[in-house]
C-alpha cells in the first residue's frame, strides 16, 4: 500500500507540468504515494535510492530540454557518475513534442537513453505526445497512462479491500488557505510588494535564480501610430545596490513575470462574488510535503493581490482546469459538459472551444457560471503566470546598469469576437515610466542559444526581421566595443517608414564604417521582399565572408517559416557562389551547425 511514485517533469509553458499533476492525482486515487517537481527541483542526493520514476519531459525550441531539467540533464551526463549509479530506479517517460521539428522529442529520447546507460530499468515503454496535433498528446496520453496504471497495479496490488477512487470524487486540495483572524497581529502588515520577490520561475526550478530589481525607465512605441502592430522599447536601469548583480553576454535572455491588470482583477473578483474578502489577508500553507511554497506566499497576501501577481486568469487553460473546475459546478449539464471535455473521446470538442480559439479562463468561468470554487483549491484550480522570455536588445558595454528590450504587443482575433491580447504584452503596454510610482520589476535572466564569435575579427552576418533584431542589437552593440569591423546585418520589415526598428541607429554605424545593413521592406512594392531575397541577391558578398574568413551566421525571429527560408537562402548561396552541388551545400550549413557557425534563437 501506499507505494511512493516520483513524477519529475521538466516543462517550459507548463504541459508538461500539468501531465504530472494529472498522474499525481490518478495515482493517489489508485492509493500510491505520488511526490511532484520539476527535475532541476530534486535533491540530486536522493537520485542512488529512488525506486519509480515517471518523467514527463517537453521540447523546447529547437530540440532542446526545457530550462526546469537543464541542471538535472547537465548532471546526468557527467562523466564521473558510476555507470550503474541508478541501478534501483526503474523508470518510464512521456515526451512531449511538436513532429513538424526534426528533433521530434529529443530531451525524452536522450533521457531514456542515459538513464539505461546509468543502470536504470525502463519498467514500462516510453510514450510521446505530439503537440503539433492537439490532439494528438491527449490521444497518445491516455492510453499509455492506462497500459502505466495495469502495468504498475500488477507489480503493487491492492488488498482486496481497496478499490480505486473515481474520478468523479474530488481529490484533496494540496494547500489550505485561511483568513489570518483580525486579531492575530497581522492584520495591517504590509503584503510584500511583489517587485521585490523572486519570480516564479525560481519556485518552479528551484534553482537559485538570481533576480535583479530593475527601474523601467523607457517604453515608447518605436513604429509609427499607422502601423499595425505596437513594437515597444524598453529600457530598465538596475538600482545601485544590485548593479554587481546585473552580468549577461549579448544573445542572453530576459525573464519578466507579467501581472494582471488592477481593474481586470477587480471585475473578475466581482464575477466570482470575492468582492467583500478581496482585501482580507490570507494565509496559505502547502498540505503536501514535496511542494515548494514560492517566496511570494510565504507571507500574508490578499486575494486581490493573488489574482494581479500569482494566478494567470487570461491565459488559455490546460486540461486540469477543466477537471479541476468539474468539481465545482452545481449545474449538473456544466459538470457532465466538463467531464465530457476531459474524457479521451472530449478531445476534439476541447480543442475546438478552448484551444482553437484562445479561450481564456475567466471566459470559461462566465460560460460554466454555477461555479463555487473554495478557497482552499484555488492553487489547483487556477493556472501560475509565467515568466516571458525576451532576447536582450542591448549589450552592458554600451548600456551599463541597463537592459533594453523590444516588444512586439500581441493582439489577434479568433472566430471569437472579443480580439485576443497577450498577457504579458497587455501588460507591458500599460507601464508608464513617466508616471509617479516607480515601476520596480524582478528580471531574471537565461543563457541564449546563441553567443558571439570569440574574435572580433571573424565576420558576423546578423539576420534578424522584426523583433528577431533584438539579440541583433546587443551583438552590434558590443561588436562596435570590440572595434569589430565584419558586421553585417539583413533586417526585414514591412516599411521603411513605419516599422524599420532602430532604423536610425543602424544608418549611423553604418555611416560610421561599422556595420552593413540590407534591409528587406515587404510591402514597399507590389513584389514581397524578404531578408532571404536580400541574401541571395548579395551571394557574391557573403561567400568570401563565410568561406575564406569563416564568418558566423545568427539568425532570429518568428520561428513559422523564416529560419528554413533563410536556410534554403544560404544552401543557394553556397551552390551558386561556392559552386557545391545541392547536396554539399547541405552538409556544409550543417557543418556551421555543428561547430556553431550558424546559429539560431527563433520563438512563435
Ligand atoms: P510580411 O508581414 O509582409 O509578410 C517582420 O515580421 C518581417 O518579416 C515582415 O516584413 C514580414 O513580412 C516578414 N516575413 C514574413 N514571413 C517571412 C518569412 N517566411 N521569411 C522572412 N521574412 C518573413
Amino acid at each position: 500500500m501506499h507505494e511512493p511514485i516520483l513524477i519529475l517533469y521538466g516543462s517550459q509553458t507548463g504541459c508538461a507540468e500539468d501531465v504530472a499533476l494529472r498522474i499525481g492525482r490518478e495515482a493517489k486515487r489508485r492509493h500510491f504515494r505520488p511526490e511532484i517537481m520539476a527535475m532541476d527541483a530534486l535533491d540530486r542526493t536522493r537520485l542512488p535510492r529512488i525506486s519509480i520514476v515517471i518523467f514527463i519531459c517537453s521540447t523546447t525550441g529547437q530540440g532542446e530540454e526545457p530550462d526546469n531539467m537543464k541542471a538535472f540533464w547537465r548532471f546526468l551526463l557527467r562523466k564521473a557518475i558510476p555507470a550503474d549509479a541508478l541501478r534501483r530506479m526503474k523508470y518510464t517517460v512521456f515526451g512531449l513534442g511538436d513532429s513538424s521539428y526534426t528533433k521530434y522529442n529529443f530531451p525524452a529520447r536522450k533521457l531514456t537513453k542515459r538513464l539505461l546507460q546509468l543502470g536504470a530499468q525502463c519498467f514500462y515503454p516510453k510514450g510521446e505526445g505530439d503537440d503539433q496535433h492537439y490532439l494528438g498528446l491527449d490521444g497518445a496520453l491516455d492510453p499509455w497512462l492506462q497500459g502505466l496504471w495495469e502495468c504498475l497495479l500488477a507489480k503493487y496490488p491492492r488488498p482486496p479491500d481497496v478499490s480505486i477512487i473515481p474520478d468523479s470524487i474530488r481529490p484533496d486540495p494540496t494547500y489550505r488557505v485561511t483568513f489570518l483572524s483580525e486579531d492575530s497581529g497581522n492584520v495591517g502588515n504590509d503584503v510584500p510588494d511583489p517587485s521585490l520577490v523572486p519570480p516564479l520561475v525560481a519556485a518552479q526550478a528551484t534553482i537559485p535564480s538570481v533576480h535583479v530589481p530593475m527601474t523601467l525607465i523607457q517604453n515608447h512605441r518605436m513604429t509609427s501610430p499607422d502601423h499595425f502592430q505596437d513594437v515597444r522599447h524598453l529600457e530598465l536601469q538596475t538600482t545601485a545596490d544590485f548593479a554587481q548583480r546585473l552580468s549577461f553576454q549579448p544573445g542572453d535572455i530576459a525573464c519578466l513575470v507579467p501581472r494582471n491588470l488592477p481593474n481586470e482583477v477587480d471585475s473578475f473578483l466581482s464575477h466570482m462574488g470575492w468582492q467583500s474578502i478581496a482585501d482580507r489577508l490570507l494565509q496559505v500553507k502547502p498540505m503536501e510535503p514535496w511542494v515548494h511554497l514560492p517566496a511570494l506566499l510565504r507571507r500574508p497576501i490578499t486575494l486581490r493581490k493573488l489574482f494581479e501577481v500569482h494566478f494567470d486568469i487570461f491565459s488559455v487553460p490546460r486540461r486540469s482546469f477543466f477537471e479541476m473546475l468539474s468539481y465545482f459546478t452545481h449545474d449538473e449539464m456544466e459538470t457532465e459538459k466538463l467531464r465530457e471535455f476531459i474524457s479521451a473521446e472530449g478531445q476534439d470538442d476541447l480543442y475546438a472551444y478552448s484551444h482553437r480559439v484562445r479561450r481564456t479562463v475567466v471566459e470559461v468561468l462566465n460560460d460554466f457560471q454555477s461555479h463555487d470554487i473554495p478557497l482552499d483549491y484555488l492553487f489547483d484550480v487556477f493556472p501560475d503566470i509565467r515568466p516571458r522570455s525576451f532576447s536582450i536588445a542591448s549589450s552592458l558595454h554600451a548600456h551599463p546598469g541597463q537592459i533594453h528590450l523590444a516588444v512586439g504587443i500581441v493582439r489577434y482575433t479568433t472566430i471569437i469576437k472579443t480580439p485576443r491580447r497577450g498577457v504579458c504584452t497587455k501588460w507591458i503596454e500599460t507601464l508608464d515610466p513617466t508616471a509617479d510610482a516607480r515601476i520596480v520589476l524582478p528580471v531574471t535572466f537565461k543563457r541564449g542559444t546563441m553567443t558571439l564569435p570569440k574574435s572580433p575579427d571573424t565576420p558576423l552576418i546578423m539576420i534578424g526581421p522584426g523583433t528577431g533584431i533584438a539579440p541583433m542589437r546587443a551583438f552590434i552593440q558590443e561588436r562596435v566595443f570590440q572595434g569589430a569591423h565584419n558586421n553585417v546585418l539583413f533586417f526585414g520589415c514591412r516599411h521603411a517608414d513605419k516599422d524599420y526598428l532602430y532604423g536610425q541607429e543602424w544608418a549611423k554605424l553604418e555611416a560610421q564604417g561599422a556595420l552593413k545593413v540590407f534591409p528587406a521592406f515587404s510591402r514597399d512594392q507590389d513584389q514581397k521582399i524578404y531578408v532571404q531575397h536580400r541574401i541571395r541577391e548579395k551571394g557574391a558578398y557573403l561567400w568570401p565572408l563565410i568561406a575564406n574568413e569563416n564568418a558566423v551566421i545568427v539568425v532570429s525571429g518568428n520561428a513559422n517559416r523564416m529560419p528554413e527560408d533563410v536556410k534554403d537562402a544560404f544552401y543557394e548561396v553556397a551552390q551558386l557562389h561556392g559552386k557545391m552541388t545541392a547536396y554539399d551545400a547541405q552538409s556544409y550549413i550543417r557543418q556551421m551547425e555543428k561547430s556553431r557557425r550558424y546559429q539560431e534563437e527563433c520563438w512563435y
